[in-house]
């Protein structure tokens, strides 16, 4: 049934499309992908690589549950002192941190 597929695949798109518009706005579509690939490879290494924690605690709306999107952006921004986590702010820039935090916040990316 090929017909069926590439009507799943099209919808599984629009999804994607839909989704990411609604909270990516003013960062370009390759910067988001940049920014997906910095959490595996930089947040992973302490979060986890499906964000339920490691060195770092877990990240997965679960356990944020609750979080304000601002706060986290802020921790994400400045760190926790006394901590491991780190600033990232030479990194990233204030509405990069809050796509972030409202990525961790949405569950439909997580498997
Ligand atoms: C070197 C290890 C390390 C890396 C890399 C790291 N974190 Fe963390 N992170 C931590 C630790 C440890 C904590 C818990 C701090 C505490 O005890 O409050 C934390 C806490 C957090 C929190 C607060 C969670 C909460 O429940 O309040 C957020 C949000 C967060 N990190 C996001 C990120 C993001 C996004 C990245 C990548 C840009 C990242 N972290 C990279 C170690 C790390």
């Amino acid at each position: 049934m090929p017909d069926l597929r590439a009507r799943l695949v099209g919808g599984f798109i629009s999804l994607i499309a839909l989704g990411s518009g609604a909270f990516a706005e003013g960062i370009p579509e390759a910067r988001t992908a940049e920014l997906e690939h910095m959490l595996i490879q930089d947040c992973g290494s302490c979060h986890g690589l499906t964000m339920k924690g490691g060195l770092g605690s877990p990240l997965t709306p679960d356990a944020l549950d609750g979080a304000d999107a601002d706060t986290l952006a802020y921790i994400i921004l400045e760190g926790v002192p006394g901590t491991a986590m780190p600033s990232w702010r030479p990194l990233l820039s204030e509405s990069e941190a809050l796509w972030i935090a409202q990525y961790l916040l949405k569950s439909e990316h997580q498997e």
